[in-house]
């Protein structure tokens, strides 16, 4: 038996499967949204969490040591990425670390600049904490997006951004960037001293022939840079509350240091310490095995909506689990909902999330769940558009 176990989720307080009346105002829809898997975490997180609670007592925690050496280990297999242990600090998560981030690295009014279709929390954050929101779109070529340096430069220039936050790889169109995509935008971001907040979650879930890159990696970046990422995504451990920051200037590190002073947070729950470092010492395997299930999933589904609604469009997955699909030669924008909700009986993200315009007409597939859901969405939309 493979070590990747699918489980039924429905009422097990799933957000995915279990707040979809809330969500999208219709249940028992099948549910292809939110960006966590229907698959239990690897034998040894599961492991390492009943030995901490088979001993009882759930005092105030101090994390071991491992649990840094056991990330700084994964980065320099992984992603050959030498990260110094100095430079760590935790948050609970990476939405709530780029909310920190903008407070601590920007004034309220300053030109944050995005580039969607993005993950929708980015723009939640700047209008949330009254930043002034730059949008620098991706430009959308045959099989995929790219990035619009030319469009970059002069939005920050006349715009006066001060920080950017970047997906890598990007969510939702499934690009993995290239190191020297990368650099040209880092270098834009270093000439004109704009601040780059590099969220790295997906770093793990790279499709054969596709390897992340992390931005500190492509040059020295060391004074406008901050790395998020975590083990949450690529585990399912995203309840576990527990990501990691990476911060390699000591002076950037003091600021994000006397942030969480005043914010009284010192550190996350013991279960995220527990959950994160055994991953990270004994879950390569088990993504070996995921990744081999996801890539799986998205060439059916790709294959299948390709041959029965050959106008669909379909950005090439490179990273994450999240595939952007295109209906738009079939659907109108103001019919999606109508044909994806009600007649196909699916929960996923509808592309207007993510960005206006074109992006109206797509919607994100959530691909890590077991083969049946995924030929159940191929069938049933399929159906629904013919
Ligand atoms: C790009 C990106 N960043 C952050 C998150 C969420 O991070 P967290 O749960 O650590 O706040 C997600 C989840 O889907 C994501 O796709």
């Amino acid at each position: 038996m493979g070590q990747v176990i699918y489980k039924e989720r429905k009422n097990t307080n799933s957000t995915k499967w279990d707040d979809c009346l809330e969500k999208f105002g219709k249940e028992d829809l099948l549910p292809l949204w939110v960006a966590d898997m229907d698959f239990e975490a690897p034998a040894c997180v599961k492991e390492a969490l009943q030995k901490y609670l088979d001993q009882g007592v759930f005092g105030y925690y101090k994390h071991s040591d491992g649990y840094e050496q056991a990330f700084m280990n994964w980065e320099a297999s992984h992603h050959q990425y030498q990260v110094e242990k100095d430079w760590i600090r935790f948050a609970p998560g990476v939405v709530p670390a780029i909310n920190w981030l903008l407070h601590i690295l920007t004034n309220e009014g300053d030109p944050v600049l995005i580039m969607p279709p993005v993950y929708y929390p980015f723009k939640d954050a700047l209008v949330n904490n009254h930043r002034t929101i730059v949008e620098c779109p991706l430009i959308r070529r045959d099989t995929g997006y790219v990035m619009d340096y030319e469009g970059f430069e002069k939005s920050i220039v006349e715009q006066g951004v001060k920080l950017f936050v970047l997906c890598s790889p990007h969510n939702p169109v499934g690009r993995v960037w290239k190191e020297e995509e990368l650099r040209k935008v880092m270098d834009i971001c270093k000439k004109h001293q704009v601040y780059v907040i590099s969220d790295e979650i997906h770093q793990d879930l790279e499709m054969s022939g596709y390897h992340h890159i992390p931005t500190a990696t492509v040059g020295d970046y060391d004074e406008i840079l901050v790395t998020l990422t975590a083990a949450t995504k690529t585990f399912n451990l995203a309840a576990c509350q527990n990501s990691i920051v990476i911060i390699p200037d000591a002076k950037l590190r003091e600021r994000y240091d006397e942030y969480l002073t005043r914010i009284r947070i010192s550190g996350g729950n013991s279960f995220g310490y527990i959950a994160v470092q055994s991953a990270y010492e004994e879950g390569a395997e088990w993504l070996k095995e995921l990744l081999g299930i996801i890539e799986g999933n998205y060439r059916y589904l790709r294959e299948t909506l390709e041959k029965e609604l050959p106008k669909v469009w379909i950005s090439n997955l490179e990273g994450t689990y999240l595939m952007w699909i295109d209906l738009g030669a079939y659907v109108r924008p103001e019919d999606m909902e109508k044909v994806v909700r009600d007649d196909c009986g699916l929960a996923v993200d509808y592309g207007a999330w993510f960005g206006s315009g074109e992006n109206e007409t797509f919607i994100r597939v959530n691909l890590a769940t077991r083969r049946e859901n995924i030929e159940l969405a191929a069938e049933r939309l399929i159906k629904a558009i013919k």
